[in-house]
């Protein structure tokens, strides 16, 4: 059990939040459902962010420093980092230094040497990492790792992996700006498919990558009606469309393809996995197998229906408190770190790029 651990104590288990916006509220809710929780302090640079705070969570001790909130306040178990991804690095790196867990939203930073940074700083803090990924805590996710870890599909050949909106980009936040999240869908909506299949396949090495990114409407102004009109175009410097070839060192082969902005007939959100003796459909929670001379299309006859962010801040709270394995720690993020930094190298070099 960890020193700070809240459990046996008969105190609460102690969280502040570094980033205050939309996803950092949601984690708020999340955490004061779990018994013994508390949020005691938020940092944001936006006094707008802090009054919501207050407001929807009654949390009093609030910072537009997150450094002075680091050094005032003590009585704090864990920092969950809610920032923009150009500010993860340091937000963690403070926390660790400041002596606290750490969770992060994803992706885990900007790039691999940020990531790994934040690693070093845990290890030397002697602190957990937890990467804010939820969809490995999807039960039809457990569903198809648990078919293929049984070894019923046989050897994983390819893996389709799709994050594709249509005509969604955020007109909100700093979703448009590469030098403050690192790139676009990729690295925003494509990391969560990519690191779900990637956790599915038993994390294999990553060996090449090819991929390329293109930009044609985000950065122009548009009256086309859709979700989310009237996004900051002058300043939207990232990919509306992004595609990826990943080799792993076990032969199998995965594509990636992330959009803010595609010209297909719907949103998709799935992955497809095509094995020797049999492959899933993520979404629809399939199963395609060939049995008794036929080819079989099967589902589970009953899947829980649990809310994967709430499994996920029930996660990071045991994994602080030694109650638990961390199951979304740092190593996995930094290798869909470098899974992404190929992406994005690929399609500034214009060839395949090794991944080290
Ligand atoms: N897991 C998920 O499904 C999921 C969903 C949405 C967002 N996210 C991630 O959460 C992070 C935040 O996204 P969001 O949607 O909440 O964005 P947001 O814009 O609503 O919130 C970000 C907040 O960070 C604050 N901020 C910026 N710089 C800061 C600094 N230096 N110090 C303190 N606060 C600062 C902003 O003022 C803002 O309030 C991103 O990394 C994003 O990828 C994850």
């Amino acid at each position: 059990m960890s020193e700070s651990s809240s459990v046996g104590l008969g105190r609460p288990f102690r969280v502040a939040f570094i980033g205050a916006g939309a996803i950092a509220r949601h984690h708020m809710k999340l955490l004061k459902q779990i018994k013994n929780v508390q949020v005691v302090a938020a940092a944001d640079i936006s006094e707008d962010a802090l009054a919501k705070t207050k407001e929807e969570h009654g949390v009093q001790k609030l910072y537009t420093d997150y450094q002075k909130m680091l050094k005032e306040v003590k009585e704090i178990d864990a920092v969950d980092v809610c920032t923009p991804n150009g500010q993860h690095a340091a937000n963690c790196i403070a926390a660790f230094a400041a002596g606290h867990h750490v969770m992060v939203e994803k992706p885990m930073a900007m790039n691999a040497t940020e990531g790994r940074a934040m690693m070093d700083a845990a290890k030397k803090a002697g602190k957990q990492l937890v990467v804010g990924f939820q969809y490995r805590f999807d039960p039809k996710t457990k569903l198809i790792k648990d078919q293929i870890d049984s070894g019923a599909f046989g050897k994983i050949m390819y893996v389709r992996a799709q994050a594709l909106r249509r005509r969604g980009i955020p007109n909100w936040g700093v979703f448009g700006r590469k030098d403050l999240q690192g790139g676009g869908p990729m690295i925003d909506i494509g990391v969560h498919i990519l690191e779900m299949a990637h956790y599915i396949l038993g994390s294999p090495r990553p060996v090449t990558v090819s991929g390329n990114t293109w930009t044609y409407i985000g950065d122009k102004p548009s009256n086309v009606v859709s979700q989310w009109p009237g996004w900051d175009y002058k300043t939207y410097t990232v990919e509306d469309l992004a595609a990826g070839l990943i080799r792993f060192e076990n032969g199998s082969l995965l594509t990636i393809e992330a959009s803010f902005v595609a010209h297909i007939e719907k949103d998709i959100w799935n992955i497809q996995i095509m094995g020797e003796k049999g492959g899933a459909n993520w979404e629809t929670s399939q199963i395609f197998m060939d049995q008794g001379g036929y080819m079989m299309n099967m589902s589970p006859g009953f899947l829980p229906n649990s809310d994967n962010f709430e499994t996920k801040m029930k996660h990071f709270v045991e994994v602080c408190q030694g109650l638990r394995t961390n199951e979304s720690s740092g190593d996995h993020g930094l290798m869909v770190q470098k899974m992404l930094d190929g992406i994005y190298a690929s399609a500034e070099a214009g060839r395949e790029v090794t991944v080290e």
